[in-house]
């Protein structure tokens, strides 16, 4: 494939190549730790079935708006976001450092359980997990955790696997391994969903999963099912922004948009049906917190045939889609130090790498080591979860809404959108409506409403 790059004053900025390629990384980015290990955690602490409504009607509501939020600030960019929100309006400056600093704060804990995920393919491999007794193996995940040594050098596996990539730039690292990881990921998904739903007792967890208790919704709820659908799609920390910018302005940002929310959902979606059913099926209860798939998944797996076989299928899967997304995160502030600091890109990847691996240490003693660490009744890995997806998402997402439909004009946005007005003008419309009032009124509110004030 020709090799398409557009010159940017002495930098030739790199673009993707295709346009499956780009819908590939943006879905890369957006499936991940999120769908499949974050995604049925919260989905158990949160009471089931409300929660689901809560997310989906949030999720439905936002979710393409806000991607095609981000994509077009970054493609009418060109360039890192700080500098993208900068074109549009100077003083939309701070959302792109805000997520510059948020990126820091994510890749160092997700790059821990990136790690765990590393860890289990390879005793997968070596037959160690499926060998242990169903009953202990919350034990077995417990002691990994806490270790002091063995989930650093995991975490750092993964820290520089995600760094390789990043260092092959877009067409040749990004775009190249997506294409082939996604579509195997939801190959080996399919495969699971079957042998979940065919267990005996497997439909207890799926009405649990599906039927609204709404004596359950909280403003906790909301709050932490904004929080996800934000995390899911990947907006509120501009990385969105940053792959945009290095997309070709023939694309169609709404179609996209909208096959990346959708393949995003439907894998979430999916994950609760494997999930679920295995627990209810093995009587656990679904409030496991983090070690959710890493527990219950293997007790299935080492009670079916080719246990082991499905068992490696699966993590090493879950490490690629990991993967996928761990390089989005990173690639937003290695765009940003490369143009803003005109750092190499090595230069840049290692930086970036280095301080967040060292964050991530601290994570990962949080489960150990360092478990007395309390901070409002959260660990660690609590408080930076906590602050990153349920505070500085969501005023990240709204700071990028309202950088589009109060700080800019509104042809300018929809010229973006459409190229040009090649197409679906009154659709447009609404999406500009949407990202003006509907977007910013609902974040505000989750706000208030989880401070106490409505
Ligand atoms: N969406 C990814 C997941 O579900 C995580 C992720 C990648 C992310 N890039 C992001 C989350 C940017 C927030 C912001 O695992």
């Amino acid at each position: 494939m020709e090799q398409k790059k557009i010159l940017e004053g002495e930098n030739q900025r790199d673009q993707f190549n295709s346009r499956l390629g780009f819908v590939l990384a943006t879905a890369g980015s957006a499936i991940g730790l999120g769908n499949i290990w974050r995604f049925p955690y919260i989905v158990g602490e949160n009471g089931g079935g409300a929660f689901l409504f809560v997310y989906m009607g949030i999720l439905i509501l936002m979710g393409v708006s806000l991607l095609l939020v981000e994509f077009v600030i970054g493609r009418n960019g060109g360039t890192n976001a700080i500098d993208s929100y900068v074109k549009i309006n100077p003083k939309a400056k701070w959302v792109g450092w805000l997520g510059f600093i948020t990126a820091f704060v994510f890749l160092s804990y997700y790059s821990v359980v990136g790690g765990w995920t590393l860890f289990y393919t390879l005793s997968s491999l070596t037959g160690t997990v499926i060998k242990v007794a169903p009953a202990d193996m919350g034990a077995f995940f417990g002691n990994f955790i806490s270790s002091p040594i063995a989930p650093l050098i995991f975490h750092f596996i993964f820290m520089g696997l995600t760094m390789g990539i990043i260092l092959g730039g877009i067409s040749g690292g990004i775009e190249k391994y997506s294409k082939i990881l996604m579509p195997a990921l939801f190959v080996m998904m399919i495969a699971l969903v079957i042998r979940a739903v065919t267990l005996d007792g497997a439909m207890e967890g799926i009405k649990w999963y599906l039927t609204p208790d709404f004596s359950k919704i909280t403003s906790g709820t909301i709050v932490s099912a904004m929080g996800q659908v934000f995390f899911t799609l990947s907006v509120g920390m501009s990385g969105m922004v940053t792959y945009a910018s290095y997309l070709s302005k023939e694309e169609k940002l709404p179609v996209i948009g909208t096959q990346v929310a959708f393949a995003d959902t439907l894998i979430a979606i999916i994950s609760g049906f494997i999930i679920f059913p295995v627990l209810f099926a093995s009587g656990v209860a679904p409030a496991q917190g983090v070690g959710l798939v890493f527990i219950t998944l293997p007790m299935v797996f080492s009670q079916m045939p080719l246990g082991g076989v499905f068992s490696f299928l699966f993590f090493a899967l879950l490490s690629v889609a990991a993967l996928t997304s761990a390089i989005s995160i990173l690639e937003m502030p290695v765009t940003t130090l490369i143009e803003k600091k005109k750092m190499t890109r090595k230069k840049a990847t290692f930086l970036v790498g280095c301080i967040t691996y060292v964050m991530g240490i601290a994570v990962s003693l949080g489960f150990g080591a360092w478990s007395g660490f309390n901070l409002f009744g959260m660990d660690i890995f609590g408080v930076f979860d906590y602050f990153g997806s349920n505070i500085s998402l969501p005023l990240g997402t709204l700071g990028a809404a309202l950088t589009i439909g109060w700080m800019w004009n509104k042809n300018d946005a929809l010229k973006e959108l459409t190229n040009d007005g090649a197409y679906s003008i009154g659709i447009a419309k609404i999406w500009f409506y949407v990202v003006r009032y509907l977007i910013p009124i609902t974040i505000i509110m989750v706000f208030l409403l989880n401070i106490g004030i409505l």
